[in-house]
């Protein structure tokens, strides 16, 4: 089957940079614009930053324009906004759910719905449109215990209570979450809900799966750093650093996830009449009695991403279009993964997940050890050209080396050297790992 020649990606993010870079090394040398993009982005293709990534019209009209055969959606809010559904309306094929399917990451209540009716194990939990329910609720299940909001919520979703009084406060903020910090209007629901879930312990994993209807291929294992702070601590953020692979994940504990979680999961949504065809990431919390799902995202992770497609010894532009195109298994069958371990630190502005300042200078340093990559995230010029800091992360710094301590080195090596006045990183990114041994 033919590869497509002009592909747009949507986004602009590290996991739409990594995307790109993946991309252009096809050896088919297919022609790649990005929308809107970010800096980095910018100076290896052509980028469109005023067509924003949650602008339907804008993007089905680029495409329109720039003769595109083939559209790769990064993050979730197009997704949600149905994107797919209207590239497909005009006959451009994409990677990437439909709204359907992108429901599965915008309602929290709709997935845990699926989890059991599909006997997926998950946490025990409850919805509530109404305080005084929900706060009846903690009576009788005490903290620790997990407050979501059902809807998009740009990670600040999220709650996981210690005490009592923690958990009730979350309830009466994240009932009032319907408006700012969720990031489309169109998304928000008039009346939020609420799920109270039972709080679950272990180490946490990232599952990546290409999903092509009843097809599927599951990505090398990684594991992200969701706290702002050093072992642990601190807010939850987007992701401050992967790692790949997840060693915790065994090859026999990759069997049982594929086993419970995943081809159940995959069935499930094809039953609910889902034509899904894009990547399902599966959060997934190790607990002392099996892998238990936290969440589905319904797109690549970031920072997941930039570790996992440097492990590819694989066409990513076939494996994509494969998918699309509903014949999965041959282009599957060709993916080697590589031996080498990969990191990613991400480079934040000083005060993310909170307040933080923009443009801000940023240097690079001029050389780099081997394999070694700077993957741009909230980075763009300022007037005179000048690189400055966009976004609260800002870069994600990407080695692969034989160890996972060597990626390491490597990775941090370039954090060091990198100058930013508000540059801020974790200096602990893989060390759960590299302690274990
Ligand atoms: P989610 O967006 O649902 O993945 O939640 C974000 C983060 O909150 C997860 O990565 C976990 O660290 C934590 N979390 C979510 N659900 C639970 C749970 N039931 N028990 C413990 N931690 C959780
Ligand atoms: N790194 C977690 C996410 O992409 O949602």
């Amino acid at each position: 089957m033919p590869l497509p020649k002009s592909i747009l990606v949507v986004g602009s993010g590290g996991r739409e940079h990594a995307i790109v870079k993946a991309l252009i090394a096809s050896p088919s040398t297919p022609r790649v614009i990005c929308a809107p993009g970010n800096a980095g982005i910018a100076d290896e293709i052509r980028c469109f930053p005023n067509v924003a990534a949650d602008s339907i019209d804008g993007l089905v009209e680029l495409a329109q324009r720039e003769g595109i055969d083939f559209v790769v959606v990064g993050p979730e809010v197009p997704l949600s906004l149905g994107l797919v559904d209207a590239l497909a309306a005009q006959d451009i094929p994409a990677y990437g759910p439909k709204a359907d399917g992108a429901r599965l990451e915008a309602s929290k209540i709709y997935t845990k719905e699926i989890l059991l009716k599909y006997n997926i194990p998950t946490a025990e939990a409850a919805t509530f449109d109404n305080a005084p329910d929900a706060i009846a609720y903690l009576r009788s299940h005490p903290a620790p215990i997990v407050i979501k909001a059902d809807g998009l919520a740009a990670g600040k979703g999220v709650v996981v209570a210690q005490t009592t009084a923690e958990a009730e406060a979350a309830v009466h903020d994240l009932l009032a979450l319907n408006a700012p910090s969720i990031p489309h209007s169109a998304l928000r629901t008039p009346h939020s809900k609420i799920l109270i879930e039972a709080c679950l312990t272990g180490e946490e994993t990232s599952i990546l799966v290409i999903v092509s209807g009843r097809d599927y291929y599951i990505l090398p294992t990684s594991q992200d750093h969701k706290r702002i702070g050093d072992g642990d601590t601190g807010p939850n953020t987007g992701g401050m650093g992967t790692y790949s692979p997840a060693e915790v994940v065994t090859p026999e504990l990759l069997a049982r996830i594929d086993r419970e979680i995943v081809r159940p999961s995959v069935d499930a949504i094809a039953n609910e009449g889902i034509d899904f065809r894009g990547t399902l990431f599966i959060g997934i919390m190790l607990t002392p009695s099996g892998p238990q799902v936290l969440e589905y995202n319904t797109r690549f992770g970031d920072p997941e991403t930039q570790v996992v497609l440097p492990r590819l010894d694989a066409d990513l532009l076939a494996l994509l279009w494969a998918a699309a195109k509903g014949n999965l298994a041959d282009a599957a069958r060709a993916v080697r993964v590589r031996p080498e371990s990969a990191i990613c630190v991400v480079v934040a502005s000083k005060g993310y997940p909170a307040k933080f300042p923009k443009n801000i200078p940023i240097t690079l340093p001029v050389a780099y050890p081997p394999q070694t990559t700077i993957i741009h995230a909230g980075t763009a010029r300022d007037a005179k050209g000048r690189l400055v800091t966009a976004g609260g992360r800002v870069l994600g710094v990407t080695a692969l080396a034989p160890t996972l301590a060597e990626a390491a080195r490597r990775a941090y090596a370039v954090c060091d050297e990198i100058q930013c006045d508000t540059k801020y990183y974790r200096h602990d990114i893989g060390a759960k790992q590299l302690n274990r041994k």
